[in-house]
């Protein structure tokens, strides 16, 4: 039997700090060479984009693959979202499918959490209390609920292009977390903060990197193609620079890939993945002044790691509908 789990079923169960203890682990399974994850397979029909995203992670004993589509023309030609997303999670001992599930809300949460795992490592510990989102978009709600599970915040500001849906995410996010979320009338709002996330579908950079102040931690996890970028020259140069991947980021991210082009840094500059400090092979934060920078490209252990969350969770509280296919 395959059990089908919908959206609604997805959001019943998942919860973010769960979330973040399951990503911690498939990170570092990554770096101790439990985890296997191939290389993104995508194909290109003519209406759109077709990816696949398997990964195994051996000690956590969940396989899965991720489908996911880029269908731009889908929201006016068949009333549909651009993205769409489900993951088949199968039983390592028989191979078989044991559950279908939406992908979306998932891929969100898994995201938000990969950024908590890093701000928890990387953040000032003692006084980081503030949080700058850029965007206001589906992505940028699960950075600031991460964040606020890994530091205490007092405060925290949105900056969106749409100033619409900046208020919409401030009042929603306000409520959901318990802390004043207000909407920032400029970007420069947020360079005051703590901890910055950059989560928006920008293709150029979304703020001066030399007016950052000291001490900052960032997030990036918005562009992942080599010709896109949230995040400037400046802001690259002056981190400690610790991408999810290595391969991932020289493949996907125009953040570092740039700087690189332009002369402004070496491969050097990429200093550890996130599961080198989890599992301490590499030492996080160094003193209170330094910028860490996290670059998120998005890996298939993180859906595998939060699709067994997801099945076990829903399993224990009767979610979903069973069928025999
Ligand atoms: N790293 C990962 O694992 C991962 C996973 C999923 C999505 N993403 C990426 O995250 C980004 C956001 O995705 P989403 O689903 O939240 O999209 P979305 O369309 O829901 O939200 C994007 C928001 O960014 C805003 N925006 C665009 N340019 C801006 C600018 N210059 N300044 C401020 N705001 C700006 C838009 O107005 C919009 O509200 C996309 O680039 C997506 O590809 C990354």
């Amino acid at each position: 039997m395959t059990l089908i789990l919908n959206r609604a079923d997805v959001i019943s169960v998942l919860e973010m700090k769960d979330c973040m203890d399951v990503v911690e682990k498939a990170f570092a399974e990554l770096t101790n060479g439990t985890a296997v994850l191939p290389l993104r397979i995508g194909i290109t029909p003519p209406e759109g984009l077709a990816l696949y995203m398997p990964a195994y992670l051996k000690e956590m004993k969940a396989l899965a693959c991720k489908v996911v589509t880029v269908y731009k023309n889908n929201p006016l030609k068949h009333n549909m979202p651009t993205t769409i997303g489900k993951v088949l999670l199968q039983d390592p001992e028989t191979g078989d499918v044991i559950c279908i599930m939406d992908g979306g809300y998932l891929t969100a949460v898994r995201t938000g959490a990969a950024s908590g795992v890093a701000t928890k490592y990387l953040a000032r510990k003692a006084d980081s209390q503030t949080a700058g989102i850029f965007g206001a978009g589906v992505q940028a709600k699960m950075q600031l609920w991460a964040v606020a599970e890994a530091r205490k915040l007092s405060k925290a500001f949105v900056y969106d292009v749409s100033e619409e849906a900046a208020e919409k995410f401030a009042s929603e996010m306000s409520q959901k977390l318990n802390i004043i979320v207000q909407r920032a009338r400029s970007s420069e709002e947020l360079l005051e903060t703590d901890i910055i996330c950059a989560a928006t579908s920008s293709n150029v950079p979304l703020f001066d990197g030399n007016k950052i102040k000291e001490g900052t931690h960032i997030n990036g996890i918005g562009s992942h193609t080599p010709n896109a970028r949230e995040l400037d020259t400046a802001i690259v140069k002056r981190s400690v620079f610790i991408g999810d991947s290595k391969e991932a980021c020289f493949k996907e991210a125009g953040d570092i890939l740039i700087p690189i082009a332009e002369g402004a840094i070496t491969e050097n500059h990429f200093y550890a993945e996130l599961g080198e400090i989890i599992t301490g092979k590499k030492s996080a934060r160094k003193n209170d002044s330094e910028i860490t920078l996290f670059k998120s490209n998005g890996l298939a252990i993180q859906d595998v790691a939060t699709a067994m969350l997801v099945y076990q969770k829903a399993v224990a509280a009767g979610k979903g509908i069973k069928v025999e296919i």
